[in-house]
């Protein structure tokens, strides 16, 4: 009797997303991913529908496998909105959190894969900054005179060793105590240990500095706390940022380690 009686009783309508056949999902943890996607309209740019159904896809995927908790949730959202309110200027936390998670190399390696015998790249950092004071071959980037002298000596080719001349370098680099200028305002001077070189006729560039450091990643916001729940290990070998640009040539960013850093 029972089920008889359930059987008169009108279902209730529930929100849907019609398929191009014209039958309909019903938002259910299976068709969580379809209901969404299908919301788009008809005039939906191609590239960005492609980029957030792929995205919806994977995210759905993550929520199924990993069923975080309500509050788990609030605190990931709380946790990117820490992220988001710690960058400014002068401080790029999405960019430290893209690297931490491997997920900026991922974005740069298959965008190269089909290059060889180049300088190899890596990610840009968190700690570049546009419009860098410009100087000419051999000038001192260390402005506050402190740690050890270096003189950093190169030659712009390209894979043929065919000379490069009028290639921009774009240089930056911690000080002797691991900090980047913008990590130690009013302690390091403005635009410290960074410039802008061209590389001359010759295809030869250089310059003078202070010997890098080790170098702890930021570790006093949202990826730190990260890192620390993790256990993993923040310091980074010490190493020289390059970012070198020439006409008719791709843009690469670099980074070269001294021989004696453990
Ligand atoms: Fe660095």
């Amino acid at each position: 009797m029972a089920k008889a009686a359930a059987k008169k009783k009108p279902v209730a309508k529930k929100k849907t997303a019609k398929k191009k056949s014209g039958a309909k999902y019903y938002f259910t943890v299976k068709d969580s991913m379809k209901v969404v996607q299908d919301r788009s309209g008809p005039k939906a740019n191609k590239r960005v529908k492609f980029l957030v159904d792929s995205l919806v896809k994977h995210i759905h995927a993550f929520v199924k496998e990993a069923r975080p908790a309500k509050d788990e949730w609030m605190y990931g959202i709380n946790y990117l909105t820490r992220t988001g309110h710690l960058s400014t200027e002068w401080r790029q936390e999405f960019i430290l959190l893209s690297d931490v998670l491997g997920v900026s190399m991922l974005v740069e390696t298959p965008n190269h894969g089909k290059m060889s015998g180049e300088t190899e790249l890596t990610v840009l950092g968190p700690f570049h900054i546009a419009h860098a004071p410009q100087y000419q071959n051999g000038a001192n980037i260390c402005l506050d005179g402190k740690g050890k002298s270096v003189y950093v000596h190169g030659e712009g080719t390209n894979r043929k060793s065919k000379t490069i001349a009028g290639a921009k370098l774009d240089v930056w680099q911690a000080n002797e105590d691991g900090f980047y200028d913008v990590q130690q305002k009013g302690i390091q001077p403005d635009m410290n240990l960074r410039g802008v070189f061209t590389s001359d006729d010759k295809r030869r560039y250089s310059f003078r500095s202070a010997y890098p450091r080790h170098c702890p990643i930021p570790c006093d916001g949202s990826v730190g706390g990260m890192l620390k729940a993790l256990d993993r290990n923040s310091n980074r070998p010490a190493h020289l940022h390059f970012m070198v640009s020439a006409s008719d040539y791709e843009k690469l960013v670099t980074h070269i380690f001294t021989s004696d850093c453990q």
